[in-house]
């Protein structure tokens, strides 16, 4: 389970450099995968999203691209503070208000907006069925939640380079650029730890979500989870798992 502390003081080391290392070490691919995430939640303009664990605030900023009225939380500042300038420069068609908030009790009304998305942040989080708990009462009856996140890399070859990638050549490019070897090896060890789709399927299903599947992108790299909110269900989201 992530240490909330060490989690927070790892963002906040390498805030300053993670857009630059995202873009680079996937080469752009990451961009990609967050643009088909607000694909998937269709036409945008007006609708209010929330999206928890924004960081620097890339999917929060593509929301607002299509229209979106966005709220980006995350508990790191150093990360969620680099998102206003960056929203200053793209100039969205929506709108976009970052706050520091933990995205497992947030500051934000119930049954209130139409998309609760978080990328490549819920592994992050202590506890995931809580930070889904909260996706699922923010949300409006028959809301959709969109979860972006690397599951454990495959046996096939994609997956078996991926994982040797992954642990052996991420953390020394980290380690040079960012100057923090330990922090691009943590992201393998809790990717290797998250769950498989269909095991985290199972864990949107238990926070009440329905209509809930997958789709795994890029060989398997990366995985687009979603579900809704039953359209008669009320902000009393089901107690989470033990
Ligand atoms: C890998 S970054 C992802 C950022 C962004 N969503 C993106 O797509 O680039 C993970 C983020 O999750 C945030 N985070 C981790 N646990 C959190 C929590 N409990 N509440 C809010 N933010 C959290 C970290 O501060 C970090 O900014």
């Amino acid at each position: 389970m992530p240490d909330p502390h060490e989690v927070r003081s790892m963002f906040a080391r390498i805030a300053g450099t993670y857009d630059g290392l995202n873009r680079g070490l996937s080469m752009g691919v990451d961009q990609r995968w967050r643009r088909k995430t607000v694909a998937k939640a269709g036409a945008l303009s007006g609708k209010r999203v929330l999206d928890l664990c924004c960081g620097t605030g890339d999917l929060s900023l593509l929301f607002a691209e299509q229209g979106a009225q966005v709220v980006g939380a995350d508990f790191t500042h150093e990360m969620v503070s680099r998102a206003p300038g960056k929203a200053q420069r793209r100039r969205a068609a929506g709108s976009v208000v970052f706050v520091q908030g933990d995205a497992q009790a947030l500051p934000v009304s119930s049954d209130h907006f139409d998309v609760a998305s978080v990328a490549f942040g819920i592994r992050n989080v202590e506890d995931p069925a809580r930070c889904l708990g909260e996706m699922w009462r923010a949300l409006k009856p028959g809301g959709l939640a969109l979860v972006l996140e690397f599951p454990p890399p495959g046996n096939n070859p994609i997956g078996q380079s991926f994982r040797l990638y992954f642990r052996h050549i991420l953390p020394v490019i980290g380690g040079v650029v960012a100057r923090d070897r330990e922090a691009y090896r943590y992201l393998p060890r809790t990717v290797l730890a998250w769950p498989k789709p269909l095991v985290f399927t199972g864990w949107m299903q238990q926070a009440g979500f329905e209509s809930v599947d997958f789709q795994t992108m890029t060989g398997g790299i990366a995985c687009l989870h979603w579900g809704t909110k039953p359209a008669t269900a009320r902000a009393q989201a089901p107690a989470p798992r033990a």
